[in-house]
């Protein structure tokens, strides 16, 4: 079931890390090769000798251990896998990982990865609900970090609740499923999501209000279900998720260019809310008041279409082009009407009139228009909209 998949297992400090010793011999059996990272405190559970040899191969132990950095140092090791396991994950391990904190190899690994990441917790039932501890791990889940356990029951402190790591063979179906190819793999969806700035002079810009929530959470749906995603993002209040290709952006021309460099790709959805409008020749230097009064004068240019310029391509279009319209009024007349003109496939309208606590907020109402026609979709979730988006664009790149 796992025939030659790399797994890199971080056990952390934690009566449970015995368990993990067996977890090594169950992902072994399916097929897979596991690296072992021990933290410190987990060397007093479990000996790197005993890891070593249930793995059959070199244990890592210490972020300044020279010998390992110079054999294999804590960026490779965290690349050449093909999924990153924490078990146990302690209250500790989380809260690092939840604030991004590096100071040992284990933390820095987490940190400098591009791959998934699977923890299984395991602590006391009191430090696994403690306030501190969910909220990191919602911050996890937010990250897109996956999660087995933990399983309630008799811990090894006397107490009884949920805090248990999941067993060796949950851990193992886990790993399976969070490996598992997506309807979208081997496909390439580029995404562009957030604000842009068009500066006036090295210290101002224009902006706009869009917080890149939508775009990231297509962005991380997309990456669930398997695509390559290359997510090219304007300056947004929220990060960019794990597992994409991040490109940096602030205005729509460099955006435009970006999105030409990632092409080609099999499908496109320009969530960002791109500014219509440039200040031409910006100042290179602060514009600055005179003391007489006299007031700068801005004068605008038209910023490139991006969905527009990308729809229209002759060579190398994406298969499906997907564009936004957040419209305050007449939402749905006005989005068919954008479909026509911006050429796309599908566009999702939303009504951003201040009353629907969209813009910026949790939750969307979005209406689906195609070549079809118009589907409306129940107010829910910025994620279960990318949720939803991204199962149909699967549907669509699979017909
Ligand atoms: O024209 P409007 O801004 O309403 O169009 C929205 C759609 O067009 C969004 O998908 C947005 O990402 C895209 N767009 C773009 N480049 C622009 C303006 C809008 O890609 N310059």
């Amino acid at each position: 079931m796992l025939e030659g998949k790399r797994i890199l297992l971080i056990i952390g400090g934690g009566i449970a890390a015995f368990k993990s010793l067996d977890l090594i011999r169950r992902l072994r059996e399916q097929g897979a090769s596991v690296t072992p990272v021990l933290t410190r405190a987990a060397e007093e559970f479990v000996t790197p000798l005993s890891t070593s040899a249930l793995a059959a191969t070199k244990v890592y132990r210490d972020l300044f251990d020279l010998t390992d950095e110079a054999e294999m140092g804590h960026i490779e090791l965290s690349r050449a896998a093909d999924l990153v396991v924490v078990a146990p994950a302690t209250a500790d391990l989380m809260g690092k990982m939840a604030n991004g904190l590096a100071n040992d190899l284990a933390s820095t690994i987490l940190m400098a990865t591009d791959k998934r990441v699977l923890i299984a917790p395991a602590m006391n039932v009191r430090m696994w609900l403690h306030p501190a501890n969910q909220r990191n791990l919602a911050t996890l889940e937010k990250d897109g970090v996956l999660r087995v356990g933990p399983d309630e029951g008799d811990m090894a402190c006397g107490e009884y609740g949920p805090g248990r790591m999941a067993e060796p063979m949950a851990i193992v179906e886990a790993v399976g499923d969070a490996l598992r190819d997506g309807p979208l793999s081997g496909r390439h969806v580029l995404v562009t999501s957030g604000p842009t700035h068009e500066p006036i002079d090295p210290v101002r810009y224009i902006a706009n209000r869009s917080s890149g929530a939508q775009g990231t959470a297509i962005a991380r749906a997309l990456a669930a279900l398997g695509a390559d995603v290359t997510f090219v993002t304007g300056p947004a209040d929220v990060p960019p998720p794990g597992g994409v290709t991040v490109v940096r952006v602030k205005t729509a021309q460099e955006m435009l260019d970006a999105v030409n460099a990632a092409l080609p790709a099999d499908a496109a959805v320009f969530a960002a809310a791109v500014a219509d409008w440039r200040v031409v020749s910006a100042s290179g230097s602060k514009i600055k008041k005179d003391g007489t009064g006299k007031l700068p004068k801005l004068e605008f240019a038209e910023n490139p279409d991006i969905l527009a310029t990308v729809s229209a391509m002759q060579n190398g279009r994406p298969a499906l082009v997907v564009g936004f319209a957040a419209e305050t009024d007449d939402v749905k007349a006005n989005a068919a009407a954008k479909l026509k003109r911006k050429g796309c496939d599908w566009i999702l309208a939303n009504d951003v009139s201040p009353a629907t606590g969209i813009m910026g907020g949790s939750e969307n109402a979005v209406t689906l228009i195609t070549a079809k026609g118009a589907e409306d979709w129940p107010r829910m979730s910025k994620d279960q909209v990318a949720n939803r988006l991204a199962a149909a664009i699967a549907g669509a790149l699979a017909t």
